[in-house]
């Protein structure tokens, strides 16, 4: 199993055949993928006076959409953070958009989010529940993160999908998994811990419902103690 260092080296995660400059509409653009309208979101939000909206999207690949959806949109209010391991953003710059190269994994935040996003990032990230507990305690009170999780991909120390198990104990978290879209979201920041330990990743999984190589996450069962119940 490998460790995060040697998952970033392994040619499955630097696969140049993937699709990093997803736009933001169209046939597979983030809104497709993610069965939402970015923009409209957005709009939606600004237009009810809210103040800054921020926009944080993992695994963004080139930032392609980041970039259309700041110039659509068009108010100074849109802040947009995009993070990827590879330094290959596409421009024009835009003023209302940051990149950070860099391991997600490692991410610090420096505020909550209005909308986090992770579209087609967490097939090839190790520990998949850690990123996805984090970004959900990164929402605002009523952000949003919506994300491409596709649960066959975590899996036992053995291999075996942790399946009805693992949707079972993100449900009872708070995180609801669309397990035909392989899509999970959540509504609201939530401070969580899944009752799973990793082991470490494996980019010997194969494509995934992708077509594309991907990386299985190994898990194996942790129990949290509840306050009072050792
Ligand atoms: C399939 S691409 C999707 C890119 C973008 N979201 C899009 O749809 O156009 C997956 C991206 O995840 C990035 N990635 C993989 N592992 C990562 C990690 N540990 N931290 C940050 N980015 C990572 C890759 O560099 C790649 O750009």
């Amino acid at each position: 199993m490998l460790d995060d260092e040697a998952l970033a080296r392994s040619s499955v995660v630097a696969n140049c055949t993937m699709n990093r400059e997803r736009r933001l509409a169209g046939s597979n653009g983030y809104g497709r993928e993610l069965g939402l309208d970015v923009a409209d979101l957005i709009t939606d939000r600004l237009s009810r006076g809210a103040g800054t909206f921020r926009w944080l999207d993992l695994c963004c690949g080139t930032g392609t959409a980041l970039l259309e959806c700041a110039r659509l949109v068009a108010d100074p209010r849109l802040r947009i953070t995009g993070v990827d391991l590879v330094d290959f953003f596409a421009g024009p710059p835009h003023p209302g958009v940051e990149f950070v190269t860099g391991p997600v994994t490692s991410f610090v935040p420096r505020h909550p989010y209005d909308l986090v996003t992770c579209v087609h990032g967490l097939h090839y990230i190790g520990d998949k529940l850690d990123v996805l507990t984090r970004a959900a305690s990164w929402l605002t009170e009523d952000g949003l993160l919506a994300a491409n999780l596709d649960l066959a991909a975590v899996v036992t120390e053995q291999g075996r999908a942790w399946g009805r198990r693992l949707a079972g104990a993100l449900r009872s978290a708070g995180l609801h998994h669309d397990s035909r879209r392989r899509r999970i979201s959540r509504v609201g920041h939530l401070d969580v811990r899944l009752p799973f330990r990793y082991l470490g990743a494996d980019d010997r999984a194969g494509p995934n419902y992708t077509g594309q190589p991907a990386v299985n996450s190994h898990y194996s069962e942790a129990h949290h103690p509840r306050p009072g119940h050792p």
